[in-house]
């Protein structure tokens, strides 16, 4: 949980977080409460999941419980499809603000490239940086030539892009890209939903190391500098997959959990629905990735 990588903006970020996706109000704020507990300083949460008051109740409680300052934690969220374009991501974010109970986000993000609006999406996250309502400002769930699209017109390049990544699912070729232009891989849903954990090479590198499918995954997010913030409602979990910095793997390990490389293109990658702003707020909490 100590690790932090530095964004192309000088800020820092902890390379480990907490994600609270699918989970309602209540459980974001006991998460969250959990996490701090447990030693977190970053959360991601976005609009879309539904749970920035839960986050933001459990922000202020766990701080409090746990002697921390605002300054001592990283908190991220995301612009919700319905709410992009300039004026209207300017007047959502405020919102977004008073629920989460604070004064500026660290991190804001663009949830999905909602296309013909992310241009204009992005020149909104400029002015909240200026204003220094966010202080640092990425995008999400973006392709290459969406990003390539967004950066033509871009005065501040992302820091970030959020893209669903685990062993099964590297973004190869994107991540050539962002490397080139240090903008830094945030991985969701690191331990792949399950199937990388299961992994036959996984689970070998587990009882080397003795340690778990979850840990050795993550420790080879961290090893290779991505952000990576896996979600969990359980503290026991929590607790296992900030325990990473005690072993570390060979280069001969990165490179054999390199190879499980499926290329397997995510669903959602393709799908027109999550380009579009036309989804009902809130009511696809429990599909939403
Ligand atoms: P739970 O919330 O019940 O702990 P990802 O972030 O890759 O999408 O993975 C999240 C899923 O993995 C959640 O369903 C979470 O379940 C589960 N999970 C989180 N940490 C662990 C762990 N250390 N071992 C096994 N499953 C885990």
């Amino acid at each position: 949980l100590a690790h932090t990588v530095t964004f192309n903006d000088g800020r820092k970020i902890p390379q480990m977080g907490l994600g609270v996706w699918k989970e309602d109000n209540a459980a974001a704020k006991r998460s969250v409460e959990q996490a701090l507990h447990a030693g977190y300083k970053m959360i991601d949460t976005a609009k879309q999941y539904g749970n920035e008051a839960g986050v933001g109740a459990g922000l202020k409680s766990g701080l409090k419980a746990n002697n921390l300052q605002r300054s001592d934690i990283f908190v991220t969220t995301k612009i919700f499809n319905g709410d992009q374009g300039y004026q209207s991501t300017l007047d959502n974010f405020k919102k977004s603000l008073q629920h989460l109970q604070l004064d500026y986000v660290d991190l804001l993000l663009i949830h999905w490239p909602v296309d013909h609006k992310y241009k204009d999406t992005w020149r909104a996250l400029e002015e909240l940086q200026r204003q220094g309502l966010a202080k640092s400002i990425g995008v999400s769930n973006f392709d290459e030539a969406r990003l390539k699209d967004l950066l033509s017109d871009a005065k501040v390049i992302p820091v970030v892009n959020q893209l669903e990544f685990n062993p099964l699912n590297q973004q190869q070729k994107i991540r050539t890209m962002m490397a080139d232009l240090n903008i830094r891989l945030e991985a969701w849903s690191p331990l792949g939903g399950g199937a990388a954990l299961n992994n036959p090479v996984i689970v070998q590198l587990a009882q080397k190391y003795q340690k778990t499918p979850a840990q050795i995954i993550l420790r080879w997010d961290i090893q290779q500098l991505v952000i990576t913030i896996p979600k969990s409602t359980h503290e026991k979990r929590m607790v296992e997959n900030s325990e990473i910095d005690d072993f570390k793997l060979t280069d001969a390990d990165m490179k054999a959990i390199a190879a499980l490389d499926q290329e397997k293109k995510s669903l959602w990658y393709d799908d027109f629905k999550w380009h579009n702003p036309n989804i009902p707020e809130y009511d696809t909490v429990h599909s939403w990735p």
